[in-house]
């Protein structure tokens, strides 16, 4: 099923959807460079130059120097960013948008000075409003369409739909829990898990490795935290999807962790963000995202250490460092939320749901140490089979049965609501359940559900 887009037929309007967004990612970040006197600067100086600096495409460059605002919006770029090269040129927001009109400037000011354009015969295209047809297009534009004759757009949409809609859609396949301790990477980085201390921990995911070996997915979706790592205390978002192509390890301090780069799935990540976000909730996007030990060890923990890892993976950072943090109702309901965004994908993609952090552990203050294992596997046990009722569980729970830093709980909820059988289909199956005290000050828990539609 194709995403609900209602706008597609306002006439002489383009929304700046994530499709929109990925096609002018680069565009709109030139245009932000401008905000800086030294790169206005020298964008002036030399434009070629400076345009080449960045990697867009050349239609793209070519839509910037001429100035062709319709062009540049038809490319991916959006009117408040590409208003940082019409400021940079000394233009108002009126000439700007009267730009884009096919009227000149005076026309365009004489009409909003008479009461501006009436909607009427504009909602729709194919009315008889004045603001129908074709966008204007400056002479440069039309040469490069006369030179690069592009294929009908509609014709290359219906194909490429066709094309996916017989192959089938993307299906939750399993969820798979575990904790995200960063001396656990510690440990695989420095040749150390057969030591005493560690080779019980990692004998409890020998099985998890030989069961992904069978059941790799082509992408997981990651929920996991960032530990002020990526995001520091100038922006906190509670819910943020990694949209990116690539995501490096993060430097946390110690330097970067030597494992492979993640690989992202920017499609079905805006996918997954445009639908969960028309599902009413509010996902921040993130093209930029340094990933740290959340995400990077239980890949270790599932796959060991191989050179490249095996599947795409879409991060998906929930805050759990700064109150107010989102409820384990929020989260098993978003959970729901993932789950139809998933299989609504048009491409047979097996997906994996992933919920990290926990168990118990508190890594502040006198009461730091705090492991309950009686709660965790307890946790465990409401987790398989009845998490709607576990979702109910207010914080203080967490804080004071699990430890401060056991809030991190919160998001294995997200992984188990996008199991089938919360919504009406059947159980899923326990693959592998396993549980170790200590790895550094946590209770390590580690759970692999196999979902059946
Ligand atoms: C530890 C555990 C965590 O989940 C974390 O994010 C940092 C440290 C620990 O047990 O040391
Ligand atoms: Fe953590």
């Amino acid at each position: 099923m194709a995403l609900h887009k209602p706008y597609l037929d306002v006439p002489g309007t383009t929304i700046f959807d994530a499709d929109q967004s990925r096609k002018g990612y680069w565009l709109n970040q030139f245009c932000m460079s401008l905000m800086k006197a030294d790169n206005r600067t020298r964008f002036k100086a030399d434009e070629d130059a400076y345009l080449a600096e960045w990697p867009m495409s050349d239609e793209q460059r070519a839509a910037v120097r001429a100035r062709d605002l319709n062009w540049m919006m038809r490319t991916g770029g959006n009117i408040y960013f590409l208003s940082k090269l019409g400021a940079t040129d000394g233009l108002s927001f009126q000439q700007m948008a009267g730009s884009m009109t096919g009227k000149t400037e005076a026309e365009y000011r004489a009409m909003m000075i008479a009461g501006g354009r009436s909607p009427e015969g504009n909602r729709i295209v194919g009315e008889q409003g004045d603001a129908q047809g074709a966008a204007s297009q400056s002479a440069a534009w039309q040469a490069w369409q006369a030179q690069h004759r592009e294929p009908a757009l509609a014709a290359q949409v219906q194909a490429a739909h066709a094309a996916q809609g017989a192959a089938g859609q993307a299906r939750v396949t399993a969820s798979v829990y575990s904790s995200h301790v960063p001396a656990i990477g510690a440990a695989v980085d420095h040749g150390r898990t057969g030591e005493p201390y560690w080779a019980p921990m990692f004998k409890g995911f020998e099985r998890s490795k030989q069961w992904m070996r069978e059941n790799t997915p082509d992408v997981i979706f990651l929920v996991y935290n960032d530990h002020a790592t990526n995001f520091d205390l100038g922006i906190i978002p509670t819910f943020a999807i990694g949209t990116a192509a690539e995501f490096e390890p993060a430097d946390e301090g110690y330097g970067p962790r030597p494992v492979p780069r993640v690989m992202g799935h920017p499609q079905l990540a805006s996918h997954i963000a445009q639908s969960v976000i028309q599902q009413d909730f509010d996902l921040t996007i993130v093209n930029e995202l340094r990933v740290d030990h959340g995400l990077t060890v239980p890949l270790n923990l599932m796959f060991g250490s191989p050179a490249a890892w095996p599947c795409k993976v879409i991060p998906f950072a929930v805050n759990v460092v700064q109150y107010p943090v989102p409820s384990g109702r929020r989260c098993f309901a978003l959970g729901q939320a993932i789950r139809r965004a998933i299989e609504s994908y048009d491409e047979p993609l097996k997906v994996q749901v992933w919920g990290t952090g926990g168990m118990s552990h508190q890594l502040q203050g006198p009461r730091a140490g705090l492991i309950n294992a009686a709660w965790d596997n307890r946790f465990l046990d409401r987790l398989i089979a009845d998490p709607a009722e576990l979702a109910q569980m207010p914080h203080i729970d967490y804080v004071r049965e699990a430890g401060s830093e056991g809030i991190e709980l919160v998001m294995w909820l997200i992984a188990r609501g996008a199991m089938a059988d919360v919504a009406g289909g059947a159980k899923p199956t326990v693959a592998h359940r396993f549980f170790h005290v200590p790895a550094s000050n946590t209770a390590v828990g580690h759970l692999i559900l196999e979902n059946h539609a």
